[in-house]
């Protein structure tokens, strides 16, 4: 199974879930390979934001390797999902892929979470501390539904 995690600026939101993840899938000892991506350019090459790394490395996990890059149309071949952060996501996503049949891979990170309050996780970026505390609450949801949706 492989997983591409994909928001705007792949600094914040995905490379968060994408260190869930593969956290949760390394727990689960699964051979499932993970990736994040953004559909903007803006921060390509950078660490994930520091406010981002903070709130994972409080809670266990590291994600100082990840370096933001720009969805491509071929991740629409390499990637069995690829899960959108918003709807603005979703929609950026569907107009890169190279073929509808392909946009179909694409869906949103919270469908996995369907008792949550929220469709989409909240761009934490122009906002503070507490709002990165809360994409990493959602995810936690929304990674474990999906692993065991997966398997079942
Ligand atoms: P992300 O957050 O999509 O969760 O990585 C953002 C990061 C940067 C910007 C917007 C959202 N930006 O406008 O630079």
């Amino acid at each position: 199974m492989k997983i591409l995690l994909v928001c705007l600026g792949n600094i914040c939101r995905s490379p968060m879930a994408e260190g869930i993840l593969r956290n949760m899938i390394a727990e689960h000892g699964l051979d499932w390979h993970t990736d994040s991506a953004g559909t903007g350019d803006y921060h390509v090459g950078e660490q994930p934001d520091r406010r981002a790394m903070k709130a994972m490395r409080d809670r266990g996990i590291d994600i100082s390797d990840l370096r933001a890059r720009r969805l491509r149309p071929s991740d629409f071949d390499e990637f069995d999902l690829l899960l959108a952060m918003d709807a603005s996501n979703l929609h950026n996503m569907r107009a890169v892929a190279p073929s509808t049949e392909l946009a179909e891979k694409a869906r949103m990170m919270m469908d996995y979470a369907p008792g949550h309050a929220l469709r989409e996780v909240p761009d934490p970026y122009f906002g503070g501390d507490e709002g990165f505390v809360a994409v990493y609450d959602m995810l936690t949801i929304a990674c474990a539904n999906l692993i065991d949706d997966v398997r079942r």
